[in-house]
């Protein structure tokens, strides 16, 4: 796979514009790419993650309209990585990038703890037969992973289309996390899928949440439990 760098070198599209007028620029190169630091750093604005990003709808339509904070895409199929990392690049956005990640680990892999403002998990694959049940992607796993990256006061934002997947998730998060209100006076665009589902004149079910104090430290224990060598 082809990787993705941000460099604070010339910019490559052709604009001319340099590290001075732009704070990242792209470059494509074979090195493992990695969160900015500087989207990580102390008093850094804060960072959005849509995981599971697709060709990123939502990721670019919210970092074109919120120029001052981050936007992190994790997505596992490498073509859409590099679909929507060209997308970024020709709209000249230097606050999104995305990155190649699959399930929980993709979360600790890339991001340290307490770093993440809010979680948007849209429409992960449904897996409706019970027999696939175990294939989707919002786990006690997931759940715990994502408690450890997000900040004190920081969301999970859940979006579903499927009934059964949403009634495990409230299940899933009915200890260890409170339900905050899902409108919180911010106007997103869709993701893709939302559209799809919004023109059918479908509703999708939806859930805000914050971990509770004992979920992050539960969640650090069990970090620390996985992470030691034996
Ligand atoms: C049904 S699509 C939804 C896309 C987008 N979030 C939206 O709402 O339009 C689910 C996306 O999540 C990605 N995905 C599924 N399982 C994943 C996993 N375990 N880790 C990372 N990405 C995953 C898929 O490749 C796909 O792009």
């Amino acid at each position: 796979m082809s990787g993705w760098k941000i460099s604070p070198e010339k910019s490559p599209d052709g604009t001319g514009r340099d590290a001075m007028s732009r704070p990242f620029c792209f470059s494509q190169m074979s090195n493992d790419p990695t969160v900015p630091e500087a989207w990580l750093s102390a008093g850094a604005p804060p960072l959005e993650v849509d995981f599971g990003c697709h060709r990123g709808t939502f990721l670019l339509g919210m970092a074109g309209g919120f120029p001052l904070r981050n936007f992190l895409g994790i997505e596992r199929q490498s073509a859409r990585v590099e679909r929507c990392n060209a997308r970024i690049l020709r709209l000249g956005l230097a606050n999104a990038l995305a990155i190649r990640g699959e399930g929980p680990g993709a979360l600790g892999d890339l991001l340290p703890a307490a770093s993440v403002g809010i979680l948007h998990v849209s429409f992960p694959d449904p897996w409706p037969k019970r027999r696939h049940a175990w294939r989707r992607l919002v786990t006690g796993g997931f759940l715990a992973a994502a408690a450890r990256v997000l900040r004190p006061d920081g969301t999970l934002r859940l979006m579903t289309d499927d009934p059964d997947y949403f009634t495990g998730m409230q299940c899933l998060t009915a200890e260890g996390w409170r339900e905050v209100a899902w409108n919180d006076g911010i106007e997103r665009p869709a993701t893709a899928f939302e559209k799809t589902f919004l023109a059918l004149g479908k509703r999708p079910f939806r859930l805000a949440l914050q971990p509770l104090q004992s979920r992050r430290s539960k969640s650090r224990a069990w970090n620390l439990r996985i992470e030691q060598p034996s």
